[in-house]
């Protein structure tokens, strides 16, 4: 039976709890301080990923592998590579040359810890580490899974992915964007990450294509309601909730959906994006209920 809001809200936020203190735990492992000269660099990839963070992809990676009863001890490794990607790309959007963001999750960002050339080399690191855990045996006992998930993670980072995304979001500093295009930056940007992050799952447990696409539907309207919801945050949010300084999207011109329908329809559409979302588990009768609170938790969260 599905639980009422009442009871789901602490049942999703004891599982949340849950993944991010064995997610943190494998992140641990997999990125020891060194004895070595260049230590600096451990340190700043350390700084830029045990920095706290809501470990929402690794909770979607270890959600979407537990429908196909993969074993949680190589999702988690998956998941820690995902996030290794994610916090890479958030140490180089906060750089002078992009975002110029001070705070990040309620902590120095990593150039101003460090220095900017030392968060660009932990970026980097963070960003390669994240393919060399995913190729190791322990990840997945078939070779042919492990090539699947590079390639996926690989075309979700990249120039048709996050990477696209962000160039778009610079571009469109400068230039007026049509809502169809904003669209497609926030499903690039952001989108594709969280598109992986539920396609693991299906990856590692080697689901049929329909669950496949089930989920990458799911996360894919998810990722876009989640960047909707955190532009609105960067309006109406406080820095002491959200870890991270507010106000600045209008500042630097961003197209966001704020900027191009105001507050009020942004919230609007982030709820229609949540239905749809949920829409696309229905095909799992029922065993994705963490899935579907998460996607409602996406609209309610203030951080
Ligand atoms: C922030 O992501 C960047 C976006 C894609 C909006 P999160 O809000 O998931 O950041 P953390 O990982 O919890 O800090
Ligand atoms: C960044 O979007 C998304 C990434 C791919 C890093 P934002 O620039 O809005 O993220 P925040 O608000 O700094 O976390
Ligand atoms: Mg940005
Ligand atoms: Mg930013
Ligand atoms: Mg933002």
């Amino acid at each position: 039976m599905a639980p009422s809001p009442r009871e789901a809200a602490p049942r999703l936020q004891q599982e949340m709890n849950a993944v991010v203190e064995s997610v943190n735990k494998t992140i641990d492992r997999l990125l020891p301080e060194t004895d070595l000269a260049e230590n600096k660099l451990y340190q700043a990839m350390r700084h830029g990923t045990l920095n706290g963070g809501k470990r929402l992809r690794p909770f979607l990676v270890m959600h979407s592998a537990s429908l196909f009863n993969v074993d949680p001890l190589r999702a988690r490794r998956v998941a820690a590579a995902l996030e290794f990607v994610h916090c890479y790309s958030l140490v180089h959007d906060d750089l002078p040359a992009m975002d110029n963001a001070a705070l990040r999750r309620g902590k120095p960002t990593v150039h101003r810890q460090y220095d900017e050339a030392t968060a660009i080399l932990a970026g980097d690191a963070l960003l390669t580490l994240a393919f060399q855990v995913l190729s190791e045996p322990d990840t997945h006992e078939d070779p042919r899974v492990r090539c699947e998930l590079i390639s996926a993670l690989a075309k979700a980072s990249g120039g048709h992915g996050m990477v696209g995304g962000q160039m778009l979001d610079l571009i469109g500093e400068e230039k007026e964007f049509d809502l169809g295009t904003i669209s497609r930056l926030q499903r690039m940007k952001t989108g594709k990450l969280m598109a992986f992050a539920c396609e693991a799952g299906a990856i590692m447990g080697k689901g049929n294509e329909p669950h496949r696409k089930a989920l990458c539907n799911y996360a894919y309207d998810l990722g876009l309601a989640f960047q909707v919801t955190d532009d609105i945050l960067d309006v109406e949010a406080d820095p002491q909730d959200t870890g991270k300084d507010t106000q600045k999207d209008e500042q630097a011109g961003k197209a966001t959906f704020v900027s191009a329908m105001g507050k009020e329809q942004a919230k609007e559409r982030a709820e229609m994006l949540v239905k749809q979302a949920i829409a696309h588990l229905k095909i799992f009768d029922g065993r994705a209920e963490m899935l579907k609170e998460l996607a409602q938790y996406v609209l309610e969260r203030r951080a």
